[in-house]
């Protein structure tokens, strides 16, 4: 039921509406006749809802299920139950053309940029193959251009369209990433852990160009990370998980700066403060005992068994994805949807700003973003192949 589950009011019609979203994976036992025990209860009941041009955040700890909600989103994994409307339309229920000319307009970055670029194909190949499958969107006498602008775009130098990824660093591979999620032109980008696996500095790099493309290109991204600060800097909006579900949703500073779940308040303590004033100030929240078996969950509010708050209503009532009571009539900030029965407003970190992720200055032509990059004397000389394709397009920031 939807408004169990948090709906989220955006402004204006959402582009993305994600109702009840649950996948189960089926435990089994036996080798010859197999026979289901149990299910793994992945994600279980998720509510959304995406606005156009927005950048919906999604938090919480490993196992939580937030990849599973990115591939149902991207049609990588079928949903058990729920829907997933794409601008209205139930896209779960399409196939055939119909879901081909969706799944266009939804694509996905995915967090490791060191495996899921094929390391046997060229960067003009990993980019252009979307093109294979759509050929509409580029007909084949214009796919090196394309592929050349997409680089151009993402920061790179068009002339590297025929090198392998291994001659590239980690910064410049999630690069290519985004521009193979470009490729199709989408209006969503589901965008797991992009920055995980890059070092801090050239994490703050790949978020600068995500926020850069998404004011050119009006996108829409779902972005998932660990990281809260790093969410904070992207996100419009932020969606905490736990163990399958959302237990708070609101924009940036309801989340940060009033949060009133205490699930979302114990992962705001153990973030980073740089400031040691503010860091002393700050209240350190240690949670006790593992993440719940998502095979087993708790009983009523799934968070309870760590919960310090828990008393025994939080073991037979699921608390609802709403506004809590104790401030459904105020104006505040701590208005936003909650999934707690005794849900209280805590500000956990200081003051606003000392979670922002480090700026830094746009990569410059020549400069490499880390050891090892195609621009490193270590690295091949140009294996594009100098004279072999058109000019590159001038005026972009590449990070070569
Ligand atoms: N194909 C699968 N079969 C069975 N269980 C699965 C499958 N995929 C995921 N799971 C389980 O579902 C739960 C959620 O996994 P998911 O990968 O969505 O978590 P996550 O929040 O993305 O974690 P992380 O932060 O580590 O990436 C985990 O317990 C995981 O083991
Ligand atoms: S419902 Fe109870 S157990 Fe759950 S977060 Fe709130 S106080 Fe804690
Ligand atoms: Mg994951």
């Amino acid at each position: 039921m939807r408004a169990e589950q948090g709906s989220i009011r955006a402004g204006g019609e959402p582009i993305l509406e994600v109702i009840d979203l649950v996948k189960h994976y089926p435990l089994t036992q036996g080798i010859l006749f197999k026979k289901q025990v149990g299910a793994v209860k992945a994600v279980d009941g998720v509510s959304f809802e995406l606005a156009a041009g927005e950048t919906l955040g999604i938090v919480g700890e490993s196992g939580c299920g937030k990849s599973t909600v990115a591939k149902m989103l991207v049609h990588l994994e079928q949903p058990t139950s729920g829907a997933i409307k794409y601008k209205g339309e139930d896209i779960t229920k399409l196939s055939g053309r119909g879901l081909k000319a969706v799944r266009r307009n939804i694509q996905m970055v995915f967090q490791d940029p060191y495996t899921s670029l094929n390391p046997r194909m060229t960067v003009g190949d990993i980019i252009g193959e979307p093109y294979e499958i759509h050929p509409e969107v580029a007909p084949k006498g214009e796919r090196r251009r394309k592929v050349q602008d997409l680089l151009d775009v993402v920061g790179l130098n068009p002339e590297y369209i025929n090198r392998y990824p291994h001659q590239f660093s980690g910064g410049q591979r999630q690069r290519i990433g985004i521009a193979r999620g470009l490729a199709l032109n989408p209006e969503i980008i589901v965008a797991d852990e992009p920055v995980s696996a890059l070092d801090v500095s050239v994490q703050a790099q790949v978020i600068n160009l995500l926020d850069r493309l998404q004011a050119e290109f009006n996108l829409s991204y779902v972005f998932i990370a660990h990281d809260l600060s790093i969410v904070r800097h992207i996100s419009d909006r932020v969606g905490v998980m736990y163990l399958g579900r959302l237990a708070e949703i609101g924009t940036d500073e309801q989340i940060y700066d009033h949060p009133t779940h205490p699930y979302t308040q114990a992962l705001l303590s153990a973030v980073p403060v740089p400031d040691p004033m503010a860091r002393e100030y700050r209240e350190r929240i240690i949670l006790r005992g593992d993440v719940p078996s998502p095979a087993n969950p708790p009983s009523g509010c799934r968070f309870r068994t760590r919960c310090w708050k828990a008393q025994e209503r939080c073991e037979l009532e699921v608390p609802l994805l709403v506004v809590p009571a104790v401030f459904r009539l105020t104006d505040t900030a701590a208005a936003h949807d909650s999934a707690c029965h005794f849900a209280e407003e805590k500000q956990v970190v200081p003051s606003e700003g000392l979670l922002e992720a480090p700026e830094t200055e746009p990569v410059e032509p020549g400069a490499p973003e880390e050891p090892g990059g195609p621009g490193e004397p270590a690295a091949p000389d140009d294996a594009a192949g100098k004279g072999d394709g058109p000019a590159p397009p001038s005026g972009g920031a590449h990070a070569d």
